[in-house]
């Protein structure tokens, strides 16, 4: 996997983008989602391709309330992909997209039982040299019951990253 080439998306890469993700078991979101990720949320977001296609994204944007941070929405690996470091990989090179350079802190939100996305954030913050620092952001009652029970989501704060010289 070591060879996965990443790059920005593009509105073309809309439909793929949702079907790893949908297909790597995070929440099922409309492919509309997926267009604005691609289009809108490019310059900060990453698809990343072996020589059978697709095979992990991240979806970020810089929220317009915290303009410092990066926020990780989803990051997915296809299971051929898992446990070869892409995930890893993915968030280093979206650290370091141009759109990102001023970036001072990536923040993300796991279920506490995602074993998986945790070790990864945590390894990027020991990568770092810098906190990782965890707290409740959306309670199970926030997400509507007509949905089905959803775990609630923890906040991860990762930084502060260093500023670059000018
Ligand atoms: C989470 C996910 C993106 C990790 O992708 P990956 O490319 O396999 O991850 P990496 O190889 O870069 O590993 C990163 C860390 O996670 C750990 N990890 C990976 N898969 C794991 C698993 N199934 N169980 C426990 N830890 C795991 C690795 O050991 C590594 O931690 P370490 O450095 O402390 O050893 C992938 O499992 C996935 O797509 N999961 C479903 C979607 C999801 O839950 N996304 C996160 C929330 S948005």
């Amino acid at each position: 996997m070591g060879d996965a080439r990443m790059r920005t998306p593009e509105v073309s890469d809309g439909a793929a983008v949702w079907s790893l993700l949908s297909e790597a078991g995070l929440d099922r979101n409309s492919p509309y989602a997926y267009l604005l990720v691609c289009t809108d949320f490019a310059e900060t977001s990453l698809i990343a391709e072996d020589d059978q296609g697709p095979v992990g994204a991240v979806a970020a944007y810089r929220p317009p309330t915290r303009p410092e941070a990066v926020f990780v929405w989803q990051v997915g690996v296809a299971d051929r992909g898992r446990g070869q470091g892409l995930a890893r990989r993915m968030l280093h090179e979206v650290l370091a997209l141009p759109a990102n350079k001023d970036v001072r802190e990536l923040t993300a939100t796991v279920t506490p039982d995602n074993e998986a996305s945790l070790r990864l954030f945590r390894g990027l913050a020991r990568d770092l040299g810098v906190e990782c620092r965890e707290k409740p952001r959306f309670l199970a009652e926030h997400f509507p019951s007509e949905a089905g029970t959803h775990e609630p989501e923890h906040e991860l704060a990762i930084g502060p990253l260093p500023s670059e010289s000018p």
